[in-house]
């Protein structure tokens, strides 16, 4: 009988990709970098896929591939994958719970951080010969008040992580009925949320519920010096609103991971702005959560194909 036949299509942690292709059970593609060419020209054979965000198994995608049977989101969000189509083609889906949360945390924290004291800009100046320490005063962390949209895993790791900084933390998720920490206050509302905090950083999974809803009239609540940190999902910003927000200066600065639409490489009007820093979704990229996530889809791969047990399954 033949090996299930895996497809790497996002790379993965040298060291746990080596493991994986040891797998004696399991035949695994490409046993090197691939472009996106091979990797279709596979699919036909696939039984499993490993994917982070940049493959994006659609309808279209996944009808090239009729004898997929599993998908692996090695990272947290499964906004990449139609999973109703998956249902519908009988295509178990899982993701990594878990094991980037803290690199997303920290990066949350490194880009309010990297606002308030105006690090890059003050890189960039260095870079250009200058010595211009007027220019980038900025602002402390300290007792400031932070708001959490969204408090699952991510949203409760940086309210612990902000601990040191004896911030006010409030946060507001539906689906959380109580505070787990005495020091992390639940609101009611997104209008409180955003009303009241000098930081909001959002932490929600991209849902219906969730698209746009970070827009013109929630931006308009917030104070001209807050700050508005995003490394959750693009789609959940209005992103013309944001534009606006920044370009009038209704709002101080933005530290955004992610967009619209990624890979974001064009110029676009974000680009122009001088209170926005940007990062290419880095939220997951280092080697600490790549050798986690790395480490638990290739356990889930065995357990799938091997012992026939399905772990960490994402339906909706
Ligand atoms: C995730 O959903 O896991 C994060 O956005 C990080 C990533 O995709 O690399």
């Amino acid at each position: 009988m033949s090996k299930p036949f895996i497809v790497v299509c996002d790379g993965m942690d040298k060291n746990i990709f080596e493991s994986l292709c040891a797998n004696e059970n399991i035949e695994v593609h490409p046993n090197k970098k691939c472009t996106q060419e091979e990797i279709e020209g596979l699919l036909p054979k696939a039984n499993g896929l490993i994917i982070r965000s940049a493959t994006k198994p659609n309808k279209e995608l996944i009808d090239k591939a009729p004898n997929l049977k599993y998908i692996i989101r090695a990272g947290e969000g499964t906004d990449n994958i139609d999973k109703a189509y998956c249902s519908e083609k009988g295509i178990k889906v899982s993701n990594t719970p878990g094991a980037n949360n803290n690199s997303a945390a920290e990066h949350a924290l490194a880009l309010m951080m990297s606002v308030l004291r105006k690090t890059p800009w003050a890189h960039a100046s260095m870079k250009e010969g200058q010595w211009n320490k007027a220019a980038f005063t900025g602002n402390e962390l300290w007792k400031k008040k932070v708001g959490i949209m969204g408090f699952g895993r991510i949203g409760q790791l940086l309210c612990k992580r902000l601990q040191g900084f004896e911030v006010e933390v409030s946060f507001f998720d539906p689906g959380v009925t109580e505070s787990p920490f005495s020091w992390a206050k639940k609101v009611n509302s997104l209008d409180e949320l955003f009303s009241d905090s000098d930081i909001v950083s959002i932490h929600t999974p991209l849902i219906e519920a969730t698209k746009g809803v970070v827009n013109k009239d929630l931006l308009s609540k917030m104070k001209p010096s807050s700050i508005l940190v995003n490394a959750a999902r693009g789609k959940i910003v209005n992103e013309a609103d944001l534009y606006d927000a920044l370009k009038n200066n209704t709002i101080r600065g933005a530290g955004f991971d992610v967009f619209e639409t990624e890979p974001l490489k064009e110029k676009t009007q974000l680009h122009e702005l001088d209170n926005l820093i940007l990062t290419p979704h880095l939220g997951g990229s280092t080697e600490e959560a790549q050798f986690r996530v790395g480490q638990m889809a290739a356990d889930q791969i065995n357990e799938f194909f091997v012992n026939n047990n399905l772990v960490n399954e994402v339906t909706s």
